[in-house]
């Protein structure tokens, strides 16, 4: 997600700064964000200079290579205790007026604005996969988020082209819980036995014009994904997402969706 993040602003024009864990880390990230851009322009998506462009990314391992940064996004894996580190470090080398964000898909943005210095300029930033292509970013705005941050991540969003919308920090924020509500109900559906898994995705593919259908969607993504959300949902909003009984019996057969060949479709 980082190297797309990347790839989006440098192409808006930002200078860009990736700061990774190690010397290894930053190469491969500097290899993921110039293949990024080279794909776009293999492919007629981006014009102009690949050069220009590309002379404006650094890639560090140092976070005082952060200083001069207006905005840090902090996209590091799902992992409170590992995000709450990163945003220690990015918010002690960011210079006062710099904006901070979080790419987190599921945590608490308030619960992580503890671990950061100015909360009020803390804000979730949630980009969609693949996120060069994606035109959504969620806004998620913290307990203490103040109004100009909400304000600068709006700005920050419509630069990059993509369309913001703005969530209270929920679990699941807006995009997660409606999806994975979605899909929780086409497995039901599977295991009631009123269709099958291809003319539930139809249901919604061709009557409601979604790109993909929930379930498919659900391979693609992972089952053992789609549990691990579902059960978070679960504790935390209550019965409507429990997940289905379908969904636990193939995560336990290792039918992890395309990834492991098999979920609701077969993927071989
Ligand atoms: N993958 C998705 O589709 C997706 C979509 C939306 C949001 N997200 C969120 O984005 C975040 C990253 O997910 P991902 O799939 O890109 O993970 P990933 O594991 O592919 O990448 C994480 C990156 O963080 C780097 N890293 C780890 N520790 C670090 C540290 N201390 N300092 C600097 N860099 C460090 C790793 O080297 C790696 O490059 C997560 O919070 C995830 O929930 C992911």
């Amino acid at each position: 997600m980082g190297a797309g993040i990347a790839h989006a602003f440098l192409v808006k024009g930002s200078r860009v700064v990736v700061v990774e864990r190690n010397g290894d880390a930053a190469r491969s990230a500097q290899e993921r964000i110039i293949a990024s851009v080279d794909s776009s322009f293999g492919r007629g998506l981006l014009e102009g200079d690949r050069e220009l462009i590309l002379a404006r990314l650094r890639v560090s391992i140092d976070y005082a290579d952060f200083a001069q940064c207006d905005l840090a996004i902090e996209a590091v894996p799902e992992d409170q205790a590992l995000k709450a580190t990163a945003l220690q470090a990015v918010a002690q080398a960011l210079p006062p007026h710099a904006y901070l964000a979080t790419n987190t898909s599921s945590l608490s943005v308030s619960g992580l604005a503890a671990s950061v210095i100015n909360p009020k300029r803390f804000v979730g930033l949630h980009f969609f996969n693949p996120v060069p292509a994606s035109t959504l970013i969620e806004v998620v705005v913290g307990e203490e988020t103040a109004e100009d941050a909400v304000d600068a991540a709006r700005a920050w969003v419509s630069g990059l082209g993509k369309t913001a919308i703005v969530v209270r920090d929920v679990p699941g924020f807006a995009s997660s819980r409606l999806g994975v509500a979605i899909a929780l109900e086409a497995m039901r559906m599977v295991e009631e036995g009123v269709a099958s898994p291809e003319d539930i995705d139809n249901a919604m593919v061709l009557g409601y014009k979604h790109p993909v259908g929930p379930l498919r969607t659900t391979d693609i993504v992972g089952l053992d994904v789609r549990l691990g959300i579902a059960e978070y949902l679960h504790s935390t909003l209550g019965s409507r997402f429990e997940p289905p009984q379908i969904l636990r019996d193939k995560v336990a057969a290792n039918h992890l969706g395309r990834k492991t060949g098999r979920g609701f479709y077969d993927w071989n």
